[in-house]
């Protein structure tokens, strides 16, 4: 059976650019090289694989969302996009470097996907990721989980979408698949969100997940009240900020 591909492209680039954004700082740790092949696993709309392209970097565009990889490919036609996901990578090898900004914390098999970006690097090549650490936007899904069993719905652990690891659960699974380890850290970064209505398009765009088999009358209550909830704790100087908590890591094959 063919995944339904929640990812709405548009309003991932119009009402989230903040997360390429965000982005920009990783390209730091990664150093890019002219002339060297580099992933980008999970490119969205592929704004970063474009900054990478500016300099002199092979850069392939991978993400599992069929909707992102379309619109990635309209905004730069020049870099080679394709769906794939993170677990199962394939076709490429002896790459110089792996990237991945904000995507790892989608993937609930991290020993697979650090053992498949493993295999696609060359000796000595490096894999850098940012993304969601332990406590991550915590007092938002906190919030949600809370009214969904207010509102009468069961919430199991189990049904929580994303993996938010600490830097020793991380850095230990790195190793597993072989990697040396050169840098980690779990920092805090409060995270501005656009416009009046930055929560609840938050919620909207990357929250799905949390509301599986809620009526979307049910989850339009719900999303309301957590706004009314989290406005004296998340509304600060006229904007919403999201209580985001990011990992990074490097390692060396
Ligand atoms: C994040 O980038 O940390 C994130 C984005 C969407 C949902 C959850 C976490």
């Amino acid at each position: 059976m063919t995944k339904q591909d929640y990812w709405n492209a548009t309003r991932y680039d119009t009402q989230h650019a903040f997360v390429s954004h965000y982005g920009k700082d990783i390209l730091s740790l990664l150093q890019p090289q002219q002339g060297e092949t580099i992933v980008d696993v999970g490119c969205g709309t592929g704004d970063l694989a474009h900054e990478l392209s500016k300099q002199d970097v092979h850069v392939i565009g991978i993400d599992a969302s069929p909707n992102m990889i379309a619109t990635a490919k309209e905004k730069y036609p020049h870099i080679p996009f394709y769906v794939q996901s993170a677990t199962q990578l394939t076709g490429f090898s002896n790459v110089d470097a792996v990237f991945s900004n904000a995507t790892l914390h989608w993937v609930k098999e991290p020993l697979t996907a650090l053992q498949s970006m493993y295999a696609i690097l060359k000796s000595g090549g490096r894999f850098v990721a940012e993304f969601g650490g332990a406590h991550n936007v915590e007092t938002i899904t906190h919030a949600i989980i809370d009214e969904i069993r207010h509102a009468g719905y069961r919430f199991d652990d189990a049904q929580f979408p994303w993996y938010y690891p600490s830097i020793a659960e991380y850095t230990t699974l790195m190793e597993a698949a072989g990697f040396h380890v050169t840098f980690a850290e779990h920092i805090n970064r409060p995270t501005p969100l656009q416009g009046d209505e930055g929560l609840r398009n938050w919620m909207y765009m990357f929250a799905d997940g949390l509301f599986e088999g809620i009526e979307k009358n049910v989850k339009d209550r719900i999303i309301k009240k957590v706004e009314e909830r989290l406005r004296d704790v998340l509304w600060q100087d006229g904007r919403w900020i999201a209580d985001y908590k990011r990992i990074r890591v490097m390692g060396v094959k």
